[in-house]
């Protein structure tokens, strides 16, 4: 069987675009339920500025609060190296860097250009020098920005190959608002695999326009391995006009699980996770499987059927 890895981001991309504020001991039980249900990572928070992000603001005491699994890794967004020596700080098992392709969205949501994240990004090596802390690269807008539009494969390769010579472990390529369709996310996955055969590749969809699982089959198809999911289809970059949820998580397992893939993950405990999630934003969430059930829970045929027969 073939093996595949899920991410959830629910607690960062999820939790940043909620209006209300959730309370730091509700993420904690949201991340412990996470970390038992098999997922090979959870990215629980980001060390940005809570001014920016005020949904976030608890981020150190959520990492602190929680209670580990050692097969998952905990990973937290940074944009800078104020936010690298927070997460030093708070131990993190991986940091993720994000720069946008566009220019753009980047000024937006981080209030620099592209190189300069970049240079800012030789800074977070410093600060992580001799640390444990794994590094990745994020490239946000990937497959389409909401100011400029689809860019040019060649500006978003150049971001990879800029991560990669800083050295970074990894990179996900995020559809921030959703405008990756099938077709290109092939093209783009196999470009970067062909190019750096030895990089993992993450992809990270968002289901603004309903592509989300086609588009994580045309990844699976290319050969990608890595796929980030928001439980119950939570999220959203608060930077970018008309951003709307993650692929659901569950349903993304729920899909690979019915096609053979093994995703290492216990669906019923990720499902009762999704149930929580819920009950603790306190409104409906786009996810369809925790709706509908499996496609193996069936239900009994009408009475009127069994006099019949
Ligand atoms: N963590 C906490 N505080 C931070 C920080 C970090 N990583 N980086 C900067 N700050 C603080 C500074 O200390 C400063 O605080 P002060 O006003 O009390 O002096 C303030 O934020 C402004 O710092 P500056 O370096 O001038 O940043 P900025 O105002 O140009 O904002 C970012 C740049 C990157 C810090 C901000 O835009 C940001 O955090 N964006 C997050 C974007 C995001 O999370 N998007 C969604 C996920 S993709
Ligand atoms: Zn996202």
């Amino acid at each position: 069987m073939k093996r595949v890895f899920i991410n959830d981001v629910v607690a960062r991309d999820g939790f940043q675009i909620e209006p209300e504020f959730i309370p730091t001991e509700r993420k904690i039980e949201l991340i412990d339920l996470l970390s038992a249900t098999g997922v090979a990572k959870i990215e629980a928070t980001s060390f940005v500025s809570p001014k920016a992000v005020p949904a976030l603001r608890d981020a150190a005491e959520v990492m602190a609060g929680i209670r580990r699994n050692p097969a998952v890794i905990y990973v937290a967004l940074i944009p800078n190296a104020r936010g690298a020596e927070r997460a030093l700080a708070a131990d993190v098992d991986e940091v993720v860097m994000v720069a946008s392709a566009s220019e753009t969205h980047n000024l937006a949501n981080v209030r620099r250009s592209v190189a300069q994240s970049f240079e800012g990004f030789r800074e977070v090596f410093d600060v992580l020098r001799g640390s444990r802390t794994r590094t990745s690269g994020a490239v946000a807008t990937a497959f389409g920005c909401p100011f400029e539009g689809v860019l040019p494969d060649a500006q978003v390769l150049d971001c990879v190959a800029r991560y990669v010579d800083l050295g970074v472990d990894g990179v996900t390529f995020g559809d921030t608002t959703g405008m990756a369709d099938p077709l290109r996310v092939e093209r783009l996955a196999r470009a970067v695999q062909s190019r750096w055969p030895d990089l993992p590749l993450t992809l990270h969809f968002h289901n603004t326009r309903g592509m989300g699982l086609a588009n994580v089959l045309a990844g699976v198809s290319a050969g990608v391995l890595r796929f980030e999911g928001c439980l119950g289809g939570l999220g959203g970059c608060p930077f970018a006009p008309g951003a709307t949820g993650n692929v659901c998580t569950e349903d993304v397992v729920h899909m690979l699980q019915c096609m053979g893939y093994d995703t290492g993950v216990d669906l019923d405990r990720l499902l009762a996770a999704s149930r929580r999630l819920r009950e603790i934003v306190g409104h409906d969430l786009p996810g369809q499987v925790v709706k509908s059930g499996k496609v193996s829970d069936l239900h009994k045929p009408p009475a009127e059927l069994e006099t019949q027969r």
